[in-house]
């Protein structure tokens, strides 16, 4: 059996991805991140469960649900990341080991993407490396699990 499960949320527009701006996101798609993310799950000796919605409160009542189940947050909150602090409030309230990831590298983008309302809760962040953000989160994550909630 898995020794963790780990809950993984997909922000907004990211449906799309394959078909969205392919020049930015490459041509892989949300299905492509989930299975791979699975497969790296396995090695890591976890599990993930993946959910996307364009829509906040669904991610908010995912989060909050997420506590009990779960041992740890696996997020790319999309656009977000760059305003809601309905959402970073939920993270914090789950009070669960947070890794944030972006497929681009938000700090060579618009002055407005420099700017995460997520990250002062969140463990750590990476982003710029495309699907490989999250499997590198993923396997961060486990590590911040593995040691306690600590880095
Ligand atoms: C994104 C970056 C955000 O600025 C943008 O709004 C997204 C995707 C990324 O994965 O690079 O939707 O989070």
């Amino acid at each position: 059996m898995a020794a963790y499960k780990i809950m993984v949320l997909h922000g907004p527009n990211l449906n799309l991805l394959g078909r969205r701006e392919p020049e930015v996101y490459g041509s892989i798609t949300l299905d492509r991140v989930n299975k791979a993310l699975e497969e790296k799950a396995d090695e890591l000796g976890a599990a993930i469960d993946a959910f996307q919605s364009n829509h906040e409160g669904e991610l908010i009542d995912r989060i909050q649900a997420a506590s009990t189940t779960y041992a740890g947050i696996l997020i790319n909150p999309a656009a977000f990341t760059h305003y809601s602090y309905a959402l970073r409030e939920a993270l914090a309230a789950a009070g669960l080991p947070l890794v944030e990831v972006h497929l681009s590298n938000i700090f060579a983008r618009e002055a407005f993407r420099s700017h995460s309302v997520v990250s002062p809760v969140a463990a750590g962040v990476i982003c710029g490396f495309g699907i490989n953000s999250y499997l590198l989160g993923l396997e961060a994550l486990v590590r911040v699990i593995a040691a306690g909630g600590k880095r």
